[in-house]
């Protein structure tokens, strides 16, 4: 069989690493043609000298010169946008796999996609800032394809496939619920960074894991779904579900359920991602254990407690670029908690005051969508 050529951008984070984790289990099946990350060049450089990819990037021209000391000669280093965008784009790339933080994945999927390749997205950023260019990208792309990493929408591809659209009555988002899923709105407005980032189900890298806390998470997941499974908000639902067993579910006409279920590991995603529309066993990913009995809660979430999603319904009722609105500020009020600027709650004040302020245009082209996310960044910065 020949082999998949693949590039991992973000190869140094939770996804990145678990990724290789993935790769290292099919040997014979994927070859990995490019590594990318920004500043974690001690992680990037194992990772080359165990897939001796052609190309190893690190986006900080800054740590070019310690990424090539730790290289032995053979092995290319290079930094910098275009690099990136070759690496995509070359012939022997079959496979994107997308897993940088922010607003970095942007360019590099599109241009992916734009030149026919398969992209594997972890990235909730690119769907949420950018979704109708995507959908745009995607509809003209000659064989490009975007297949989710993010296990809620992993589950709902994977209950989907095949299915006739018109049977779908409602797309059924779990969510964890987060450290603070019962905690009251005071106890919250108290929290520590080392609270919001004591995840009860999930490992995963730090920004991320305070969204699921503040559940802007699945705000962005929901935005995600609407421009991948071109489902209107009111067909997007979330459902707490603090075992984080049951990843997602579809509801049909009929009223009856399907849902995707594992244990919560992201290997089960990104493995699935590579090896579409196959399975792998090869992998050896972690099996349910019913034998002690196994407890599965759902409940609603209480949106008065946890405002994200009536922020998620606005951005994806008015489109445009108050997604890309919604993220930036999310990211400016995280980062601010994270140093201790602002109480854990003031985080879904910010937000909501830099979209009021907001005026929404079109997503007409990618410069469009960095204006409105460097507006709504410097707006949010100033908010106290
Ligand atoms: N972790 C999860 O379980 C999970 C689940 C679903 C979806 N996601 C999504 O997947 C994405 C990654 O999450 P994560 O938890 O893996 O994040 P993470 O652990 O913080 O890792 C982020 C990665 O992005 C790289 N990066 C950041 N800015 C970059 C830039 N400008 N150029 C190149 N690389 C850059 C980082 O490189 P350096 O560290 O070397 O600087 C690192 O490799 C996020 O969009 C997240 O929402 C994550």
């Amino acid at each position: 069989m020949k082999q998949t050529g693949v590039v991992i951008l973000g190869a140094t984070g939770s996804i990145g690493r678990n990724t290789a984790r993935v790769l290292e289990c099919h040997p014979d099946r994927f070859r990995v043609v490019g590594l990318v990350a920004r500043c974690n060049t001690e992680e990037l450089a194992r990772q080359a000298m165990l897939f001796r990819p052609r190309l190893t990037v690190t986006t900080d021209p800054e740590r070019l010169p310690e990424l090539r000391a730790a290289l032995p000669p053979g092995l290319e280093t290079a930094t910098g946008a275009e690099s990136v965008l070759e690496l995509v784009t070359a012939p022997e790339t079959d496979m994107v796999l997308c897993a940088i933080v922010g607003t970095g994945g942007l360019a590099p999927v599109l241009a992916a996609l734009r030149a026919g390749k398969r992209v594997a997205l972890a990235s909730k950023e690119v769907l949420v800032m950018a979704g109708e260019i995507v959908q745009r990208e995607l509809d003209t792309s000659p064989g490009g394809s975007l297949i989710p990493v993010d296990s809620e929408h992993s589950a709902l591809f994977q209950c989907l496939a095949g299915r006739n659209p018109d049977e779908l009555r409602t797309l059924w988002l779990t969510a964890s619920g987060g450290p603070f899923r019962d905690w009251s709105s005071e106890q919250i407005a108290a929290a520590t960074l080392e609270d919001a980032l004591a995840h009860p189900t999930w490992a995963m890298g730090p920004k991320v894991t305070i969204d699921s806390a503040s559940l802007m998470n699945k705000a962005l997941e929901l935005v995600e779904a609407h421009y991948l499974f071109r489902v209107p908000p009111e067909r997007l639902k979330v459902l707490i579900h603090p075992q984080s067993l049951v990843h997602s579910m579809i509801e049909l006409n009929d009223g009856s359920f399907i849902a995707q279920m594992s244990k919560p590991d992201m290997r089960f995603a990104i493995q699935y991602a590579l090896t579409y529309p196959e399975r792998s066993a090869a992998g050896k990913l972690p099996e349910l254990d019913f034998s002690a009995g196994l407890d599965f809660d759902f409940r609603l979430p209480d949106r008065r407690k946890f405002p994200s999603l009536d922020f998620a319904d606005e951005a994806m009722r008015r489109g445009g670029t108050l997604p890309a609105v919604m993220n930036a500020a999310n990211e400016v009020a995280v980062e601010k908690f994270r140093r201790g600027e602002i109480g854990f709650s003031r985080i879904w004040s910010i937000i909501e005051q830099t979209m009021a302020a907001h005026e929404v245009e079109p997503q007409r082209d990618l410069e469009t969508i960095h204006a409105a996310d460097r507006e709504a960044r410097v707006f949010a910065r100033e908010l106290r």
